[in-house]
């Protein structure tokens, strides 16, 4: 039985459902941030951090940072490529379109390589496109929230190192970290950027990145100043080590009561496997994607290798738009979220099945959202007469 206010299901692709533990966590008392009890838990939390990429590697270095997902892109942009560099930015929807406008504003010269909506672009031309320019850095979206496309990360760095060692790989992890495997040392990734709000399951407001011993390096050793303050690596960097070797520093005050949350939710998920984790995303994300195509719906990604698991994006009926199943959804306790690619917005609908309502089956969370799907989308064709 949840401590929480009866709620309806928040079942969007971010932010999601939460576990009491990790809400609870967050009413703790007023403690300062430089205090020694506070110091340990924001120590453990980044040593946490990288049990949930998956890095041993003494030269990676998580960031934890007050801020949304987007921060972390303004944390490559302006400390990782220098004005005039050449990205190079793999579109799979909406979240591509913003990483490149976030990596315009520090001045770097970005290319997109742009797959058709639902698909992801190839290795083939991801290696042609290496091949035409030196790039200084690739960005990818391991899943694009827009269209939940999922891309090939490993497969892309592995690529990556054969064609052009020197660029660094960026991943866009904010809809990925906590409901698709992640091996950050093996798939020798650069940055991985991540919000605490989605598959992590902590309320939104941490920015948290991992980076790569080789984009410190560059961060640290650029001809030119980073491009902004508060996302500078050079100014977060001491501090993220002092904490984790449990000695108090101060660059900006952290959000305490948060980084008591992300403790929480880190401990528990790293509790167990990671395999054991992105397994029952995997299983759940089955049974949700079989699910859907018996109701007739289509999903935006139709091949299956670059579907997420983490969410679902359909498209509904021909003849009905969000505004006619949303409320329907609603009025069944169960909440998703509207289209967001601006192409094809009013086509589609998202479902997201992430955290603690795919861990934890006896909430029923997913059972609930497939029936109130079944039952809205039936009395929205009724209404339409279709
Ligand atoms: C793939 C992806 N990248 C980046 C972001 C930006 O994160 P935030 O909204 O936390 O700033 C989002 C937000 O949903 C996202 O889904």
């Amino acid at each position: 039985m949840s401590a929480q206010a009866p709620h309806n299901t928040l079942l969007i692709p971010g932010p999601i459902e939460f576990d009491d533990a990790v809400l609870q966590s967050m009413a703790h008392y007023a403690e300062s941030h430089v205090a020694p009890g506070f110091v340990k838990v924001f120590g453990e939390t980044l040593t946490l951090t990288r049990k949930l990429f998956q890095s041993t590697d003494p030269s990676a270095q998580p960031f934890i940072i007050s801020g949304s997902g987007t921060l972390g892109w303004d944390l490559v942009a302006s400390n990782l490529i220098e004005r005039g560099e050449n990205a190079l930015v793999l579109n799979t929807g909406y979240f591509g379109d913003s990483f490149e406008q976030c990596l315009s504003t520090y001045g770097a010269q970005v290319t997109q390589l742009r797959a058709p909506i639902g698909e992801r672009p190839s290795l083939e031309q991801i290696e042609q496109a290496l091949k035409e320019k030196t790039y200084k850095l690739i960005t990818l979206t391991h899943v694009d929230t827009s269209t939940g496309v999922l891309n090939d990360v490993k497969g892309v760095a592995q690529l990556v190192r054969r064609v052009s060692p020197e660029t660094l790989v960026i991943v866009d992890g904010v809809c990925s970290v906590g409901s698709e495997e992640i091996a950050f040392d093996e798939w020798d990734l650069d940055a991985v950027v991540t919000a605490s709000q989605k598959a992590i399951g902590c309320p939104p407001g941490l920015s948290i990145v991992m980076t790569s011993g080789r984009a410190i390096q560059r961060a640290t050793t650029r001809q030119t100043p980073p491009g902004s303050y508060y996302a500078s690596i050079a100014n977060w960097l001491p501090i993220m080590r002092n904490y984790e070797n449990n000695k108090p520093s101060y660059f900006a005050t952290p959000p305490t009561q948060l980084i008591h949350a992300l403790h929480t939710t880190l401990s528990q998920i790293t509790a167990r496997p990671m395999a054991e984790r992105f397994a029952i995303h995997t299983q759940v994300s089955d049974s949700v994607k079989a699910a859907v195509a018996q109701l007739g719906l289509k999903q935006l990604a139709p091949n299956p290798d670059a579907q997420a698991h983490g969410m679902t994006a359909m498209y509904l009926p021909e003849g009905l738009t969000p505004p006619d199943v949303l409320p329907g959804l609603l009025k069944r306790g169960v909440i998703f979220a509207a289209g967001l690619h601006k192409e094809i917005a009013t086509r589609y609908i998202r479902f997201g099945h992430m955290g603690v309502s795919v861990t934890d089956a006896n909430r029923g969370d997913i059972d609930k959202a497939l029936s109130a799907l079944k039952e809205a989308l039936a009395e929205a064709k009724q209404a339409k007469g279709l």
